[in-house]
């Protein structure tokens, strides 16, 4: 039998569901892996707070040293959250000689370099499943399984907040604030909730979810970001009418050496796959030239959904002989050679509300006209208020900065642009 005893930095939700984990699994590692897993110490910010995992109190410190500088902890394992002080405490215990297991994809989308040069010079591990899509195992089967491929885009629903409550908006037409409470409640959401819906926690997975599929490192600051905060039931259900779902997507595609990334909320077909994956499920649907099209479905927040990701890293750092990290090169800027995307190319949902009367049809169609904007589908919808009618147009694919030039001569007196959402097929 191997005993391996391990420390966290943190015991709040994830922390809490994976203490439930490895209680509830002891019997199974022993007798499949041959380990007997010993949490010694946990730190956290307030040892008096009520947990709801049952941690005993003698446990808790506030003090990291105990943990780093304790020469019979092996794993560290980090469900802190932010990027300080979490990343220096992982490099210390890396520098340390302790392997780190985290959740943390702030820390891992900005320090990934930092990080993973910490563990090569003391020849430890850094595992970092859980930091993208909970559950799913996407991190590994991009390191591993997917090594023979050349990926060409992936798209995904990696929040699983703004999935939650865009699923509930869709489907029952309910009011945004309250699902987001509802989202906070369940443990879905980040300690900072304005992660989640202003886009940047999707980003960040999105940063490392793209370094490892397109084998290069993908700056967090290279990642376009847009979240739901704007988006109103009405688009919601102006779409559904026209046959689509409102998802917020991470996208990622590469051309040679052109590479493009963004955030944003999206419309997709309901027939797409990705439109099926409801509440705090989220999926990555990618392409890669020997294994073509491919989804991956699965929870992506919550307790224990995330406890098994870190439980499986700690498992599988307990056993590996060998820790494996990426081989390019992992910097904290982008390789020189790749070009960053901005006027990416996509199909626009735009509704504005427009002065009812005639000719004021033909002047849109001109502003569109004049940036070769072409429209694909238009609906008129509601009635007359205040003069002005609300009306909705699906345009043809267009380079973003001729469609953000169409809207800019939009003129106010005549319409004004309440909603330009970007539509995948
Ligand atoms: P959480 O419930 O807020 O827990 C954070 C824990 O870290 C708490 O126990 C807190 O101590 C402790 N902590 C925070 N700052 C500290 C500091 N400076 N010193 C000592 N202890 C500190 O957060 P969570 O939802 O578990 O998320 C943790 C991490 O997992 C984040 O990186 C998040 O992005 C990631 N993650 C979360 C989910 C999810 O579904 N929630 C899924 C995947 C990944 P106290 O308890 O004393 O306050
Ligand atoms: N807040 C994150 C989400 C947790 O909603 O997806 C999982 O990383």
């Amino acid at each position: 039998m191997k005993d391996v005893v391990i420390g966290f930095l943190g015991c709040g939700n994830v922390g809490g569901g994976v203490w439930k984990l490895l209680e509830d699994f002891q019997k199974e590692l022993a007798h499949r892996d041959n380990l007997r897993i010993r949490v010694k110490k946990v730190l956290v910010r307030d040892v008096n707070k009520s947990r709801t995992c049952a941690v005993p109190r003698e446990l808790l410190t506030t003090d990291v040293s105990e943990i780093i500088n304790d020469p019979e902890i092996s794993i560290v394992v980090e469900f802190m959250g932010g990027e300080q002080p979490a990343t220096e405490y992982m490099i210390r215990a890396l520098r340390a000689g302790k392997t780190v297991v985290t959740a943390n994809k702030v820390a891992v989308a900005l320090n990934w370099h930092r990080l993973q040069a910490a563990a090569q010079e003391t020849n430890v591990g850094l595992y970092y499943e859980a930091s993208v899509c909970g559950a799913i195992p996407i991190i590994d089967t991009l390191n591993h399984s997917l090594q023979a491929n050349r990926i060409h885009y992936l798209m995904g629903i990696i929040n699983g907040t703004t999935n939650y409550i865009l699923s509930r908006m869709y489907d029952k037409g309910e009011d945004y604030n309250a699902v987001l409470e509802d989202a906070k409640r369940l443990g879905l959401a980040e300690p900072n909730p304005a992660s989640d819906v202003e886009g940047f926690d999707a980003a960040y997975k999105l940063s490392i979810m793209s370094s490892l599929a397109f084998h290069a490192r993908i700056p967090f600051s290279k990642v376009y970001v847009e979240g739901i905060t704007h988006v109103t039931a009405m688009d919601i259900a102006c779409g559904k009418e026209m046959g689509y779902v409102l998802k917020l997507l991470a996208i990622a595609k590469r051309d040679g050496d052109s590479i493009e990334v963004r955030v944003h909320p999206t419309f997709i077909p309901t027939e797409h796959p990705l439109a099926q994956v409801n509440g705090s499920f989220n999926a990555v649907y990618l392409h890669g030239h020997a294994c073509q099209e491919m989804m991956l479905q699965g929870r992506g927040a919550g307790d224990m959904p995330t406890a098994s990701a870190v439980v499986g890293d700690i498992i599988h750092a307990s056993i590996a002989d060998v820790h494996v990290h990426p081989t390019f090169a992992n910097k904290a800027d982008a390789d020189a050679t790749l070009a960053f995307e901005d006027n990416w190319r996509s199909r626009y949902f735009v509704r504005i509300s427009a002065v009812d009367k005639p000719g004021v049809l033909a002047k849109v169609a001109g502003w569109f006209a004049q940036e070769n904007v072409s429209i694909a589908t238009m609906m008129q919808k509601g009635s007359v208020e205040d003069g002005r009618v609300p009306l909705i147009f699906i345009t043809h694919e267009a380079p973003e900065k001729a469609m953000q030039a169409a809207l800019a001569a939009f003129d106010p007196a005549i319409c004004t642009v309440d909603s330009m959402i970007r539509v995948e097929k």
